[in-house]
């Protein structure tokens, strides 16, 4: 039989060897390895494209939606453009705050993006679908830059980015449980 505490040293190594494998795997720490705010400059301004392409995605969505639930998912999708397009003005001024200037071009914006844009909206209810996994990536690159911001020690921009989170969340949420109701 094992020795437990072999067994258990064991583990621990191989735990710290593969932490360490892990962390070669990263890529450097934007903030050890610099300018810390312009890291953080850097992260909100791909927050910024992704929440203008998501915003610009979810209010095509309110336009161009059909269907019998269409009543429905026009007031959602008016819900969500609106928070979105708050967003991109409060995303920017927090850009402005660090002394950066916010991008101004469409394609720009798009460069940034986590998400790409449509060309066209898709029939419900993939469009739902196609939102929910633009919301985890917004979620998740959000969450990123709120790490970043943190470690500059922004925490004005690390509290904001916070509520982004859980904005992002709660309308991933609303869209996820429409789409269950919905045929496919
Ligand atoms: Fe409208």
């Amino acid at each position: 039989m094992a020795n437990p505490k072999t067994t258990l040293r064991e583990l621990l190594a191989e735990t710290t060897s593969m932490a360490l494998v892990a962390s070669a795997a990263l890529p450097p720490d934007p903030v050890a390895a610099g300018n810390p705010d312009e890291a953080v400059i850097e992260a909100l301004k791909r927050v910024l494209g992704t929440t203008f392409c998501l915003y610009l995605k979810t209010q095509a969505a309110h336009w161009n939606v059909e269907g019998p639930t269409f009543g429905q998912l026009h007031a959602m999708f008016g819900e969500h453009y609106r928070d979105l397009w708050e967003a991109v003005d409060d995303i920017a001024e927090r850009i402005r705050m660090l002394d950066a200037y916010a991008p101004c071009a469409l394609h720009r914006m798009m460069e940034l993006s986590a998400v790409a844009c449509w060309d066209e909206v898709p029939p419900v209810p993939e469009a739902l679908v196609a939102l929910v996994a633009d919301h985890e990536v917004a979620g998740a690159l959000v969450t990123e830059a709120f790490g970043v911001a943190e470690r500059a020690n922004r925490q004005g921009v690390a509290d904001y980015l916070a509520g982004r989170v859980t904005a992002h969340a709660k309308m991933r949420w609303f869209l996820r449980a429409t789409a269950k109701g919905l045929p496919v």
